[in-house]
């Protein structure tokens, strides 16, 4: 156990100092869950959003036509108007989302430049995993957004029809845990918050996904 321990710490520093070298993909993959509190005041400077966006550039997309755009936010303006068309954790009922001081410090708005193509099959998954794996390599995390109020985001960032809105990715420096739990025998899979402001999410098991 002290080695595998000891073992674990080695990899943690690889992962740091060497900037993702060697990747533990697995423990990067855990480690990115949907944040929706974070330290508002953190800044995150266009120059990191264009880091993230660029993972998105380098991954796979159907016939490689590459039809996503991107919108970055990372100011107090565009990120209030962005954030008031977002609605957050559907199951957490009488959470309206954070409040002032726990919002993201940024957001990528995912478009489809239509131009290029109206079938973009699974590109924004692809690219929205890309681009949170990234923020959470960068000690950052965040969330998809599919639940946005799409006209009212059209109109106020003066968005061209040219342009379909897919998702949009909130971002920040998380300020809540989240812990994954076991899919329970009566198949309940809503995620919830206990009192200590914890966020637990269940998780299918391996054996029940793998049908062959
Ligand atoms: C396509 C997609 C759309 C989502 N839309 C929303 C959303 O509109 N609002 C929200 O709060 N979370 C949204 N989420 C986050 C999911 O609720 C979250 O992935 C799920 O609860 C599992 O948590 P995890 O990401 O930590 O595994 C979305 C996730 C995906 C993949």
């Amino acid at each position: 156990m002290k080695i595998i321990g000891k073992f674990a710490i080695i990899k943690e520093i690889i992962i740091f100092f060497k900037g993702g070298m060697i990747i533990v993909i697995k423990d990067l993959v855990k480690k990115n869950r949907s944040y929706r509190r974070f330290y508002e005041n953190f800044t995150i400077e266009r120059n990191t959003l264009e880091e993230l966006v660029d993972l998105a550039r380098l991954s796979a997309s159907a016939s490689n036509r590459q039809p996503l755009k991107y919108i970055l936010s990372c100011g107090k303006n565009k990120n209030e108007i962005i954030f008031n068309t977002l609605a957050w954790a559907g199951y957490l009922k009488d959470w309206p989302g954070p409040i002032e001081g726990e919002r993201p410090s940024a957001y990528i708005v995912m478009l489809n430049d239509t131009e290029i193509t109206k079938n973009y099959w699974c590109d924004p998954g692809i690219a929205a995993q890309s681009i949170l794996l990234g923020a959470t390599e960068k000690g950052l995390g965040g969330c998809i957004f599919a639940s946005v109020k799409r006209d009212e985001l059209r109109s106020a960032l003066k968005i061209t029809e040219r342009y379909e809105i897919l998702y949009v990715l909130a971002i920040g420096k998380p300020k809540e845990q989240v812990v994954l739990e076991t899919v329970g025998p009566e198949g309940d899979i809503k995620y919830w918050r206990d009192n200590q402001g914890v966020h637990h999410v269940p998780k299918r098991l391996l054996k029940d996904i793998i049908l062959e």
